[in-house]
């Protein structure tokens, strides 16, 4: 290995190190959720929206050709301004990619596996939420709308 071979290198580990570094920042200091894959949660069926409390919700989204199942079937839903909304993704048939526009919700769908971000909707109004991963002939129709109001 000559010099700048090395040189190479341990500027990649450092900024290997410093990229990590920078997400455990992100996630501990300034509580960022970062889009994560559970493993203790069974893969659903169908959509589901429970509400806990006072605008705090949970949110099972359900992908399939060429949907979004928000709630037994349905493709919308209404939630109040200013909920706390725990969103879990899963897909039944082929790997779809789901994003809240307006949100930083941005997580795959993929069969078999959940996953899972908290969103907070703090402002009135209509959410698109848009499938950004090629799955089919439907894939450029396959939307469905969250109103927040
Ligand atoms: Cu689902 Cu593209």
């Amino acid at each position: 290995m000559d010099r700048a071979e090395k040189i190479g290198l341990t500027l990649a580990l450092i900024m290997l190190l410093g990229f990590f570094v920078l997400v455990v920042y992100a996630a501990k200091g300034l509580k960022i959720d970062i889009p994560t894959c559970i493993t203790d949660v069974e893969p659903f069926q169908q959509g589901k929206l429970i509400k806990h409390a006072d605008k705090r919700y949970e949110l099972h989204i359900l992908a399939k050709m060429w949907l979004f199942d928000f709630n037994e079937g349905a493709t919308q839903i209404k939630l109040p301004v200013g909920s706390v909304v725990d969103v879990y993704v899963t897909s039944k048939d082929v790997v779809h990619g789901v994003h809240i526009n307006d949100t930083n919700f941005n997580v795959m769908a993929i069969p078999g596996t959940v996953g899972y971000l908290r969103v907070k909707f703090e402002k009135p109004g209509v959410y698109h939420v848009v499938c950004h991963e090629f799955c089919g002939v439907g894939h450029h129709a396959m939307e469905g709308k969250i109103v927040v109001e």
